[in-house]
């Protein structure tokens, strides 16, 4: 081992000698740790990088997202793909920060009894997600997944507009327009062939626009939840994200 340099020692000395001293002197050090790291943070606009395709849920969405909330699904699925080969090869691309960017609290979870529903979204059919719902031992013979046949109900969305503007405040960017068109909204993109589905599609670009597998006259629960079940990790289109990636 290398002898310790003697003029190095001497001034250190005072440091070790003295608790004081040394007590302050931790804190400068760390102080400046902290400068480095924690100031840059201000200045930033945002931590995650804008994703193309990535939008606002569409009122439907969201309310689904909140029945989602509500019934604790998040307690058996994780709503991430890791970047691991197994499940990457499994459910899909992995997860970017910037598809959860607008939820609010986010869904990652940590507790997989059932698969992650990250990139459920296209995986199946509208009829598939609501028989599954109403009994999942009908389609997945060994599922051990509650059954939800009560969402058959009808939709409570009164709130809606209110939930967008919570949203809002959250650094959501929803706008007036799509906050005084919410209830509109909710009830076009079950309605194909109705006035409104042109303007919620220029709203919220990407959405689709069709009754979900349920009945148009009445809007249930299932409706929403399906909904949003279906929008869940198809908002990126990965070979474009890819590309652009390649490019930079
Ligand atoms: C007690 C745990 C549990 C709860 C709570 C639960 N699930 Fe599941 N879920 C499972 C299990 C286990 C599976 C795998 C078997 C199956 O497909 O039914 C599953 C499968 C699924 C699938 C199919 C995923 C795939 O890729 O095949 C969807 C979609 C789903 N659940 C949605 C929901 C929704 C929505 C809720 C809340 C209303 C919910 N689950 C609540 C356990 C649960």
């Amino acid at each position: 081992m290398a002898t310790p340099q003697p003029g190095l020692w001497k001034r250190h000395e005072i440091f070790e000698k003295n608790s004081i001293v040394l007590l302050i002197g931790a804190l400068l050090v760390v102080a400046i740790g902290g400068l480095v790291e924690i100031a840059p943070l201000f200045y930033l606009k945002g931590t995650v990088e804008k994703v193309e395709g990535v939008r606002p849920y569409t009122p439907l969405e969201l309310a689904g997202r909140n029945i989602y909330i509500r019934e604790g699904c998040y307690l058996c699925h994780s709503q991430m793909v890791r970047p691991m080969r197994d499940e990457i090869e499994r459910y899909g691309h992995f997860s970017l920060a910037a598809e959860s960017m607008y939820d609010h609290p986010f869904q990652w979870g940590s507790k997989r009894t059932g698969p992650d529903l990250a990139r459920v979204g296209g995986k199946y059919s509208d009829q598939w997600h609501r028989e599954h719902l109403i009994d999942p031992r009908a389609v997945v013979p060994a599922s051990i997944m509650p059954a939800y046949a009560f969402l058959d109900r009808p939709l409570d969305a009164d709130a809606i507009a209110d939930d967008l503007r919570a949203n809002r405040t959250l650094g959501v960017p929803y706008t007036d327009e799509m906050i005084a068109s919410a209830k509109r909204d909710l009830k076009a993109q079950r309605d194909p062939e109705g006035p409104g589905s042109a303007d919620l599609q220029r709203r919220y670009p990407g959405a689709t626009v069709r009754d979900f597998g349920g009945d148009k006259t009445r809007a249930t629960e299932i409706d929403a939840l399906v909904a949003y079940l279906q929008v869940l990790g198809t908002m990126v289109d990965f070979k474009i994200y890819e590309n652009q990636k390649n490019l930079r």
